[in-house]
């Protein structure tokens, strides 16, 4: 599964790192395209607001999305992660894990399981089957 990532101050880059995805594709302007099935790791900006640039990613790249992982901080309150909720919503997938800044060992844990059951058994498993 392909990870595509926007991170502002790092610790969406973080958590992407603490997971393991080292060939992860980072959202700059949001002109990127993927061709592939992706999960998408994003921060939360403004109040509860999806950023500019994952915005205009998702605007190009709304047909392989297959799950969000958000980072925010629980100091926003209702907000906290929005834009988890948001494009969870508007792309009709699944929220994965709303995350406090780089998120913890439990996050990182409950983020690598969801993400391998969306890649469903490997070809050597379905081989052995
Ligand atoms: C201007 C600004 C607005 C923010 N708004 C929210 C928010 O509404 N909800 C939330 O949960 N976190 C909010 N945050 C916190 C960030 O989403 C959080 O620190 C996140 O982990 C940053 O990720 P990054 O370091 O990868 O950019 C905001 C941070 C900034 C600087």
């Amino acid at each position: 599964m392909k990870i595509v990532y926007a991170s502002r101050g790092g610790n969406t880059e973080s958590l992407v790192g603490k997971c393991g995805y080292e060939n992860a594709l980072k959202i700059d302007t949001g002109s990127e395209e993927v061709k592939e099935d992706y999960v998408l790791f994003t921060y939360t900006d403004g109040y509860g607001d999806i950023p500019y640039e994952v915005e205009t990613f998702l605007e190009g790249n709304k047909d392989h999305i297959k799950a969000v992982v958000c980072t925010g901080n629980t100091s926003f309150g209702d907000a906290f992660c929005g834009a988890g909720d948001k494009v969870a919503e508007k792309c009709n997938v699944t929220l994965i894990a709303k995350v406090e800044e780089d998120g913890s060992d439990d996050d990182v844990a409950k983020i690598k399981e969801a993400i391998k059951a969306l890649e469903g058994p490997s070809e050597d498993v379905a081989e052995a089957a």
